[in-house]
């Protein structure tokens, strides 16, 4: 026989399973019926030609070892999904040749012989080139985990959390994505006019 507190206790639990294998049901069955994706897909891979012959020499030049693209890849170096939307193809070439003077900034991997990455930017000019436009191709919309940018819209109560919770130096050190956002835009508009 079992003790009152052994029962509640396994009531509790079968409780919870019983819950979660309801909500995974009805979730699966909704997702499945409805032609609409659960949640919104912001990012996105539209590869032209020579971004597909750059996906493949990306896949083959072991730029796998330290990067995660078109979702997988590792998570311990620089993720490169969304950085279509950040620069362009200039600059990803820049990049890939000439990288600490592109980067502006100390580079860790690119960058001449010892560092680990040093062979990329003497790979051919036309691979070069064709794993560029793989990467100005793979963009992602503001909100994506992938992109910089936070989703649109304010959060009071995310505003009530960062400025509780942030500390002093930060607020010095650092600058409000969302004001460099609002920057970046009035540029645009500026060269527009
Ligand atoms: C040994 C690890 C390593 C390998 C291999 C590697 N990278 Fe990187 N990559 C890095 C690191 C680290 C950075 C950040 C810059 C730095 O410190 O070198 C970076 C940065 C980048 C950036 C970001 C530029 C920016 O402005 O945000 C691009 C694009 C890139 N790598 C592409 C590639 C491609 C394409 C390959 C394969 C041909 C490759 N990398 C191979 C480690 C690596």
């Amino acid at each position: 026989m079992m003790k009152k507190g052994e029962k509640i206790l396994f009531g509790i639990v079968g409780f919870l399973v019983v819950i979660t294998v309801i909500n995974f049901t009805v979730l699966e069955k909704a997702s499945h019926k409805s032609d609409k994706p659960l949640y919104p897909i912001l990012t996105h891979y539209d590869f032209s030609p020579a971004g597909m012959r750059g996906y493949s020499i990306y896949e083959h030049d072991n730029c796998y070892d330290c990067h995660k693209a078109v979702g997988s890849g590792t998570s311990m170096g620089v993720t490169l999904d969304g950085l279509g939307s950040e620069h362009d193809v200039n600059y990803f070439y820049n990049f890939l040749k000439y990288p600490e003077k592109t980067y502006g900034a100390k580079t860790l991997d690119h960058g001449a012989p010892p560092k680990d990455a040093a062979y990329v930017s003497s790979l051919p000019d036309s691979d070069l080139h064709d794993i560029a436009i793989f990467l100005s191709e793979l963009k992602s919309d503001q909100g994506s985990s992938s992109s910089f940018e936070p989703p649109k819209g304010d959060s009071s109560f995310i505003d009530a959390m960062v400025d509780m919770w942030t500390p002093a130096n930060w607020r010095s050190k650092y600058r409000d994505i969302r004001e460099w956002m609002k920057s970046k835009n009035e540029d645009k508009h500026d060269g527009k006019q």
